[in-house]
């Protein structure tokens, strides 16, 4: 699909979020190994989360789908059966990350696979500590790369320090401990995005926290009925829309806000950004607001260290909130994002010097100068949603038409994002 848009006078209104990615891919996998029937609300009906539920499904998880809600009639963590098929992941890195700590040391044999995007992403990170564990697995290149196949194996103990900041990594090993029969002890670098310790520990996982540390012991998992908030990676692309438009008004509601997945807030308000907050309420643990935001004179600013996986997936937006701010935004120790559904370095700074933007490309992020100007062109989405919808956002303001190749790109984490773009513009 290709999209030809352009800048609108007033961007206004008043609109709802959809659902976040990484808790409903959470929500279903973790009611489907435990044991009773489970409600999720408002789930994420995007393909990335689509492809969890079939990889369940194959596994013989007895799973229902009834408009923006899913029920889950888990029978327990050992409970899941050998597939006839290989378990196809589509684009989704939390599938195929999350799923290996699943059926890592499992009796039966299964694989894991994907699209052209997945069989290029890095595996053996996961592949590595669970083989420490005990579990059998192998995959191409050197066992970095799906397909993924798991042949048994018994799960024992771990003792680890992850090698980068990665909640996918992080979440493969919790849910392998919880089948080990000695427990596991991991270490984070940096804090990543906590959903599944928060999820688990609500279903009776045995999980301690100790700053960077986290201990799983094996444990049984009991369902439990999940209303999911609205994701804030994707609320970010209005947010930045509202901050960076002459003429802007932007309601957005039930926005999630853990506070290891917010850190764009922090870095808007500190750009200068025209930003309030209502109406803070709590789902099953994860709390969420409201958020008002309006045109703003924003300042460039620098985002480095431990705050990168705070933001990690909001750093393509971000780049285009650079464009428009004062000064310059620098953006370091964000290697991972090469590591993503594209390379989102280079692919963010080729796009945006093609449009005239002022951009540096560094190994490990990119150093922007505010011009507030940009210029059209046609550009490719890659595959990948975050791109696309950069791009989207980016038609807003641009001098000339943008023009997005492979458009339909964000129907993984968004699949009403044009629409709403449609109806916030005039
Ligand atoms: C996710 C974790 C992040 C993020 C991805 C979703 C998750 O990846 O980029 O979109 O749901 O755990 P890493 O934690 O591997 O960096």
């Amino acid at each position: 699909m290709k999209f030809t848009l352009n800048s609108v006078s007033s961007l206004r209104g008043d609109i709802n979020i959809p659902a976040d990615k990484s808790l409903s891919h959470r929500a279903v996998m973790f009611n489907s190994i435990a044991s009773g029937k489970a409600k999720i609300s408002n789930f994420l009906m995007g393909e990335d989360c689509l492809s969890t539920i079939d990889v369940l499904s194959k596994l013989g998880v007895e799973i229902q789908v009834e408009n923006n809600s899913v029920y889950t009639y888990g029978k327990g963590l050992e409970s899941l059966n050998k597939p006839n098929d290989t378990l196809y992941v589509g684009n989704s890195g939390t599938t195929i990350r999350l799923m290996s700590g699943v059926l890592a040391g499992r009796k039966f044999k299964s694989i894991l696979d994907g699209d052209s995007s997945i069989r290029k992403r890095p595996m053996k990170r996961i592949i590595d500590p669970l083989t420490m564990m005990g579990a059998n697995i192998s995959a191409n290149n050197n066992n970095d790369n799906a397909p993924i196949l798991f042949d048994g194996g018994t799960l024992t103990s771990l003792d680890y320090d992850l090698p980068v900041a990665s909640a996918q990594l992080k979440s493969a090993l919790i849910l392998a401990g919880l089948r080990s029969n000695d427990g596991i002890t991991i270490r984070e670098k940096a804090v990543s995005r906590d959903h599944t310790e928060r999820l688990l520990s609500a279903m009776g996982a045995k999980i301690t926290i100790n700053n960077l540390e986290i201990k799983v012991s094996s444990s049984d998992l009991f369902a439990r009925d999940i209303i999911i908030p609205g994701d804030i990676s994707s609320a970010s692309f209005w947010l930045i829309a509202g901050a960076i438009h002459k003429n802007s008004d932007i309601y957005i509601r039930n926005v999630g806000i853990n506070e290891t997945r917010s850190r764009i807030i922090s870095v808007l308000k500190r750009m200068g950004a025209n930003m309030t907050f209502y109406n803070e309420v709590d789902y099953s643990g994860e709390p969420a607001c409201d958020m008002n935001i309006k045109t703003s004179n924003l300042k460039g600013t620098t985002i480095s260290g431990a705050e990168i996986p705070l933001l990690i997936d909001e750093i393509p937006i971000i780049a285009l909130a650079a464009v428009s701010a004062e000064g310059e935004t620098k953006i370091i120790d964000a290697k991972e994002l090469r590591y993503k559904e594209s390379d989102r370095i280079s692919l963010t700074v080729n796009w945006m010097k093609s449009a005239g933007a002022q951009i540096q490309e560094l190994d490990d992020g990119m150093i922007i100068t505010g011009t507030g100007n940009l210029n059209g062109g046609t550009f490719s989405s890659h595959g990948d949603h975050r791109l696309a919808m950069t791009l989207g956002i980016a038609s807003l303001i641009s001098n000339n038409n943008i023009t997005i190749d492979n458009a339909e790109a964000s129907n993984v984490s968004y699949p009403s994002f044009w629409d709403t773009l449609k109806n916030l513009g005039e």
